[in-house]
């Protein structure tokens, strides 16, 4: 296995300005070379404290915002102005606060009867704005990660089929005994192909896992956040000093 490219992080304030940093550098970075940056943005506590420092940094009012196309790692199956809302956390800690065409803000939709045409719709949403041909996989120029204490990443829960769900961009996660409500979640082949992650790890109660994820032997069923070990060396993991505590 690749060695991961680990930075600890002091409190979960300290994660946040890391990840602050790694935003805007992958965003002057894919502007610069490609004139666009996409991202796709995950929901949960840690990237929450993220978005509200990046809403208050001075450049951000300055931002091409407009260069920028926000996409979603994985969404709950519910209305977007619901508390569970992935979209609306984003919504509320940095949307509200930027200047971005509504036209490059791509939520996961959730209107639809039948959860599957939710998420082949968003699957059409990524084929257009990333101009693909039919089987062509969205290369993001940043994907922001968080792993669950059972070591879930994004919607891929262990023992859950959709892990190795390989013929869809996006994916339906339906409701259970650990997933509720039912999810939609971006695929194991995008977030593969994305050109950096940025993997946030906050809290005591995730040091367990991660030192099994690190050192126990491969197994992503068990540990999905280990679909990434392929590409190991565009992941960056930012950990705080709390769920590092079994690593360092
Ligand atoms: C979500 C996620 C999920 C999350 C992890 C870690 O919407 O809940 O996309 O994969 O990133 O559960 O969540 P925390 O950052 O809250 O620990």
């Amino acid at each position: 296995m690749q060695k991961p490219q680990i930075e600890i992080a002091r409190d979960s304030l300290d994660l946040a300005e890391r990840m602050v940093r790694l935003f805007l550098s992958a965003a002057d970075d894919a502007i610069a070379s490609r004139g666009v940056f996409h991202i796709a943005l995950s929901g949960g506590r840690t990237p929450e404290r993220f978005l509200e420092r990046l809403a208050g940094v001075p450049r951000v009012g300055r931002f091409p915002w407009d260069r920028v196309h926000l996409f979603w790692v994985d969404e709950r199956y519910v209305p977007p102005d619901s508390q569970a809302s992935n979209y609306r956390l984003v919504a509320r800690t940095l949307l509200c606060r930027i200047d971005m065409p509504e036209a490059n803000v791509h939520r996961i939709p959730t209107e639809f009867e039948d959860m599957t045409d939710a998420a082949l719709a968003y699957g059409r949403t990524m084929r257009e704005v990333f101009r693909l041909e039919a089987n062509g996989i969205p290369q993001f120029d940043l994907v922001v990660l968080g792993m669950g204490s059972d070591g879930h990443t994004a919607s891929l829960f262990p023992n859950s089929p959709v892990v190795r769900d390989a013929d869809h961009l996006a994916s339906v996660v339906p409701a259970g005994d650990t997933v509720k409500p039912a999810r939609i979640t971006l695929t194991r082949p995008v977030l593969r192909a994305a050109r950096r992650v940025a993997m946030l790890v906050s809290g005591a109660e995730k040091s367990h896992t991660l030192k099994r994820v690190f050192l126990g032997e491969p197994d992503e069923m068990r540990y999905p956040v280990q679909v990434l070990w392929p590409v190991l060396e565009r992941v960056v993991w930012l950990v705080d000093r709390e769920a590092a505590g079994e690593i360092m």
